[in-house]
């Protein structure tokens, strides 16, 4: 079983996704467990601020500490063990190694619990950092929030939990761990499509055939 407690403002960008398809199985069987802590509810005054305008000047606001750590204790108060993971674009970029990595450690314990803390805008007060265990970039380019990188390693984590996509799991997860997965050209119904035909060859039945021509036509990505 593994854990995501998602700090954001923004729940209801996230949610639909986490409540459909394999997130929403997972959910279902057991597998993965999804809460939302909305951090506004710690914010400051009577207008319950979150971000405030950045020292030495500039342009944007800030996500403050006080919001943020009163938000990740309260998880904590209840869970000590949870680890802090922040989406930032300066953090270290994400991969399927670490995908696996998240997942495998979920499948040794009995449960494994991951504070995703979104912050939103401009950015966050660099003190921050001092409470989170993993900074995590999905890519060479700047979102708006966290919100869209907390989907995307969710949804790569919580597909490698045994269980949640089915039989061909383990191959997959053994395939990955080469470094290479092999994608070769599939087809399905109907046989000939506008003159587009399948390939002889996937109709043949013999597997061998099958095999020799799908690992000719595998382009290698790869995935680390
Ligand atoms: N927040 C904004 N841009 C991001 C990125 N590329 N990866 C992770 N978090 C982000």
């Amino acid at each position: 079983m593994i854990k995501f407690t998602i700090i954001t403002l923004f729940q209801e960008a996230i949610e639909p996704y986490l409540k459909s398809s394999m997130m929403w199985k997972a959910t279902e069987k057991g597998l993965a467990e999804f809460d939302f802590v909305n951090l506004r509810e710690f914010g400051l005054g009577p207008h319950k601020s979150v971000d405030d305008t950045p020292y030495g000047g500039g342009d944007g606001m800030l996500l403050r500490c006080e919001p943020v750590f009163a938000a990740i204790e309260s998880v904590k108060a209840k869970d000590p063990d949870t680890k802090v993971i922040l989406p930032t674009p300066v953090g270290e970029l994400w991969t399927q190694k670490m995908a696996r990595e998240f997942a495998f450690h979920s499948g040794l314990r009995p449960a494994s619990h991951y504070i995703i803390l979104c912050p939103h805008y401009e950015g966050y007060d660099e003190r921050i950092l001092s409470i989170v265990d993993y900074k995590v970039s999905l890519g060479k380019y700047v979102l708006t929030g966290g919100e869209l990188p907390a989907l995307i390693m969710i949804d790569s984590i919580v597909r490698l939990i045994p269980g949640v996509l089915g039989g061909e799991q383990s191959a997959e997860i053994e395939s990955f761990s080469e470094g290479d997965n092999l994608e070769y050209p599939q087809y399905t119904r109907p046989e000939d499509f506008r003159g587009m035909k399948v390939p002889e060859v996937l109709l043949s039945g013999n597997h061998g055939e099958i095999a020799r021509w799908r690992e000719k036509h595998s382009g290698r990505v790869e995935i680390k």
